[in-house]
């Protein structure tokens, strides 16, 4: 096999956007296009990986041959997904926008215009799927997870990221700043790969494929080193 390959190995990805709905016809949701996560999908299969591909809200885009995709809505449905898919993957790589809030409670019919002022919305956070994942890992199971990061006066994107990589608990982070027009919705996408090892490497600007490459590339190291 080739040193990159990744023949025999199942990979879980998540990507998309999640929608967590307030009445029959309207949902809170985010900017996410999936790309990232279509693309990591897309140069696993070519590398020989059987793929599942669990997707939420994205763009007009074509599921990479050979992938197996799943259709999920809410981040509660990703969450379901995600636990039965990874009891069955080698490698786990989270790159959907989970909305960090759902609402409340879900109205059974249309929420109705009156002359009274709206009621505000009543939010509750959704379970972070990633830290879970992370707890309930296999032997050997590598998880990666995304950052979307804005810097600060006082913090770096790259701090943050190191921050989150703790936090989460994950093998590998990748870690990008957004905002000014900056990955999300775009072709291209740049940033760090950052290792629960240690390690750290700039991704350097280029396309949504390129950074999937060097993510699997990592993932394939770490793969190789836990056999
Ligand atoms: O905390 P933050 O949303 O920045 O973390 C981003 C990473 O965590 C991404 O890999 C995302 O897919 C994942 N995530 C998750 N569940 C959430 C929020 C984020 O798995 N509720």
């Amino acid at each position: 096999a080739l040193p990159r390959s990744l023949e025999g190995v199942h990979v879980a990805i998540s990507a998309g956007g999640t929608r967590e709905a307030l009445d029959p016809v309207r949902f809170i949701g985010n900017r996410s296009s999936g790309k990232q996560g279509y693309a990591l999908a897309r140069v696993a299969a070519q590398r020989g990986a059987r793929v599942t591909l669990v997707a939420g809200n994205t763009a007009d885009l074509v599921t990479p041959a050979g992938v197996d995709l799943v259709r999920i809505g809410s981040a509660v449905e990703l969450r379901d997904a995600m636990h039965k898919i990874a009891a069955d993957a080698d490698v786990v790589v989270m790159a959907a926008a989970v909305a960090d809030f759902r609402p409340v409670s879900l109205t059974g019919h249309k929420i109705k215009k009156t002359d009274a002022e709206p009621d505000p919305i009543a939010l509750t956070k959704n379970p972070d799927i990633l830290k879970e994942l992370v707890s309930a890992r296999r032997d050997g199971q590598v998880i990666v997870g995304f950052a979307a990061e804005t810097g600060d006066e006082t913090t770096s994107v790259l701090d943050y990221g190191r921050a989150k990589l703790r936090r989460k608990g994950c093998d590998l982070l990748v870690v990008n700043a957004v905002g000014d027009g900056k990955a999300f919705e775009q072709e291209d996408n740049a940033g760090w790969l950052l290792s629960a090892d240690g390690a750290e490497a700039a991704i350097p600007h280029g396309s949504k494929a390129q950074l999937a490459s060097a993510v699997w590339d990592a993932v394939t190291d770490r793969l190789t080193r836990s056999q």
